[in-house]
């Protein structure tokens, strides 16, 4: 039978979610989406006129297929968290039941089950401020659509995964080095998703037989990372000075999230792994 994944956080073909959603249907899994309300519309429009017919191709000459894509926002957990304002906004009427708890049940309702889970999303409103000048509501708002939304993820998902199952999210260097300019909090909330990675693999690894990890990314020239506003500068500090000088390329991450996803990684849980050209063993600049 082959494996089926929902992969949380793909609006458009050129971040990691698009990457791991590639390489999981390369390998044979079936691919369901869970796509940010506001990014919906663009998403579903660019994908059906074909803008991403070029980045779907895979090895075998095929296109790769979405079965279906979610409306999510995960920063919601139930219909009863979403406020007054988010609820009239025209951006979030375009679709329904889009919180965790609703979009995982729908995802039952349809498919009874999943075998992998993918989170690839971030959000901080103030990244691009200093930790020293950000505010508490920033600061809780990084923390919420960033790590939080982890913890949501699993909380709904795993009760209808199948044992075996792998779940994987992504996170960066700053959570454990410090790097100006991943401000407003986002360093805090990439610390609490590894810290969360090694919780929560004990507790669902007794509960469900589910395996967590997460990846350290290097850095990509996704949309998210655009946002920041120093994501040449970290290319380009990477290809100077790590131990692999060349570029990142989202596929690469695509790959160690396909493996650790697959039976070759079945004893591998609670674990960062490193998918960055090395850069993390430095210590120095040369
Ligand atoms: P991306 O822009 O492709 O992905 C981020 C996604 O999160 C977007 O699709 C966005 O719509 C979605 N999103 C934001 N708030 C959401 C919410 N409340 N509910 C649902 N979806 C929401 O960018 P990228 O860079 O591929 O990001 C994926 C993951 O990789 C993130 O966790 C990011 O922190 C991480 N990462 C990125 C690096 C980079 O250099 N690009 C380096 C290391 C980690």
């Amino acid at each position: 039978r082959g494996k089926r994944a929902f992969i949380a956080g793909v609006a458009d073909d050129q971040g990691f979610g698009w990457a791991i959603a590639k390489a999981l249907a390369a390998a044979g899994a079936e691919i369901l989406l869970g796509t940010w309300v506001p990014a919906l519309n663009i998403f579903e429009t660019s994908l059906r006129k074909g803008k991403f017919d070029e980045s779907r191709l895979l090895p075998n000459g095929s296109l790769f297929e979405i079965a279906k894509v979610y409306p999510l926002d995960a920063v919601y957990d139930t219909p009863d968290d979403v406020p007054d304002d988010v609820k009239s906004n025209k951006r979030y009427a375009v679709a329904t039941g889009w919180t965790v708890k609703e979009v995982a049940e729908s995802v039952k309702n349809d498919y009874g089950s999943i075998d992998i889970l993918v989170h690839s999303l971030a959000n901080g409103p103030e990244v691009t401020k200093p930790l020293l000048d950000t505010s508490r509501k920033g600061y809780l708002a990084a923390i919420s659509a960033s790590s939080y939304s982890y913890v949501s993820l699993l909380k709904y998902f795993s009760p209808f995964m199948n044992p075996g199952g792998s779940s994987i999210s992504l996170t960066y260097l700053a959570s454990e080095k410090t790097i100006p300019g991943y401000g407003g909090g986002m360093s805090s909330a990439k610390a609490a998703l590894e810290s969360d990675t090694r919780v929560l693999a004990f507790e669902v690894g007794r509960k469900y037989k589910i395996r967590v990890n997460t990846i350290s990314a290097g850095p990509l020239r996704s949309r998210a990372a655009k946002a920041i506003g120093f994501i040449d500068d970290m290319i380009n500090y990477s290809t100077a000075n790590a131990p692999l000088q060349k570029e990142l390329d989202s596929d690469e991450v695509g790959y160690s999230a396909a493996f650790l996803a697959s039976p070759l990684a079945s004893a591998i849980t609670g674990t960062v792994l490193y998918v960055d050209n090395g850069l993390h063993t430095m210590g120095v600049a040369v």
